[in-house]
């Protein structure tokens, strides 16, 4: 089978289209947004003139399906509030592109698919979530994005699109081509990167409430600030969790609502997302009960109140031994000693694919190592050897 660079590099840049920020390559195309419902009917029409069987599941994951047994190839094509053009689009695109070219060529069936909401507006993986059985549709319908949307709202947006979800018993694996998203490859120079494992994740909300007071006339003494209590709990947390914690280990408090959030009153609540990521559940386990005490710790002290939101989370998972093989044969045919295996700390849809059938991934070189910014890119050279590369390894594993 042939890829064709060129027709490749186009879908992706029409991809871009929808939802471009005007910043760089940059994308707004969150998950139910109208950017991203105009991009997966596109992706639906590119996918029919491919030949494939076009469908979207009840949660709106894009599924374009060869007919007979067949490798599943793809990814995600919702972004972050503030994305780039590559993460997710590229293995939707780079996976349309090889069902294509090999069906030109005679070739084995290629099915593609752009799951739903990856990036998370309602939960971790949403889409893959619910396909892969780690969560149910009932359980995903009732979280909330942060202007309180529930999903269930949020996917009836997508209307009589929906059908049926999909067999997954017909598909033989899944591989996932993606960017880095991080530093190694650009660093050490190497062209691609053979996963080993997807860490685990957790994440929560966390709130604090205070007493929402005047801002000139409230004593500090008599404060019961929630903005105050965050700050606290933000300072002691790095030690707290340095005994538990290896170099690879990471957590993040990435999204603040404070509340009244005004500058003149005291503010009286505050709900912070609390993640931490790693490759070892145990870890991840302790990792949430030092969480949980410190978290107590500074209410107690402070006077506030505290609650939690639904506890999200994946475990880790390990790539499949003769997918991965597979890949790492064709790294070496592809750019010989110029690649390398490596652990991936971005979630990605594989790992729920993981509870369906085997799953392995391919990653290409990110610029900078920067991702979920306006900035991310990587070298189109370097986009075209991951398609070449991963169009040798379906050829090879069919
Ligand atoms: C997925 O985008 C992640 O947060 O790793
Ligand atoms: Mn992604
Ligand atoms: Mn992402």
């Amino acid at each position: 089978m042939q890829p064709n660079p060129e027709r490749f590099l186009a879908d992706l840049h029409t991809l871009r289209s929808f939802g471009a920020s005007g910043v760089g390559r940059g994308v707004v195309r969150p998950a139910y947004s109208d950017a991203d419902m105009a991009a997966r009917d596109w992706l639906a029409a590119r996918m029919q003139a491919a030949g494939l069987d076009v469908s979207f599941d009840p949660v709106g994951s894009l599924f374009g399906v060869a007919r007979g047994p067949s490798l599943l190839l793809g990814s995600h094509s919702d972004s972050q509030p503030e994305g780039g053009w590559l993460d997710g689009a590229l293995g939707v695109i780079a996976a349309l592109e090889i069902a294509r070219a090999s069906r030109e060529a005679g070739g084995p069936p290629v099915s593609v698919v752009s799951f739903q909401d990856e990036e998370g507006r309602f939960g971790v993986t949403t889409g893959s979530s619910v396909w892969g059985g780690a969560l149910t549709l009932d359980a995903a319908d009732a979280l909330l994005d942060r202007d309180g949307v529930t999903f269930a709202e949020a996917r009836a947006r997508m209307g009589a699109r929906c059908g049926a979800f999909v067999d997954p018993a017909q598909f033989t694996g899944f591989i996932e081509m993606h960017i880095e998203q991080g530093p190694t490859l650009i660093t050490s120079g190497e062209k691609a990167g053979v996963v080993s494992a997807i860490v685990g994740i957790r994440d929560v909300k966390i709130t604090f409430g205070g007493q929402q007071n005047h801002a000139g006339t409230t004593p500090m003494g008599l404060r019961r600030d929630a903005f105050q209590a965050l700050s606290a709990f933000n300072a002691r947390i790095n030690d707290r969790l340095r005994p538990v914690v290896t170099p690879a280990t990471v957590w993040t408090i990435g999204q603040v609502a404070l509340h009244p959030n005004a500058a003149s009153i005291v503010p009286g609540r505050v709900t912070f997302s609390m993640q931490w990521r790693d490759g070892d559940s145990d870890r991840l386990r302790r990792m949430e009960e030092v969480i949980r005490d410190t978290a107590a710790e500074v209410a107690a002290e402070m006077g506030l109140s505290l609650d939690y939101g639904p506890m999200l989370g994946l475990e880790p998972v390990a790539m499949d031994g003769r997918l991965r093989a597979g890949l790492e044969a064709a790294a070496e045919a592809e750019v010989p000693g110029n690649w390398r295996v490596m652990p991936s700390g971005a979630l990605h849809d594989a790992t729920n694919v993981a509870r369906l059938m085997p799953v392995a991934m391919l990653f290409v070189p990110s610029i900078g190592g920067i991702s979920h910014d306006f900035a991310e890119d990587t070298d189109e050279t370097d986009l075209v050897t991951g398609l070449t590369l991963l169009a040798r390894a379906v050829a090879a594993l069919q």
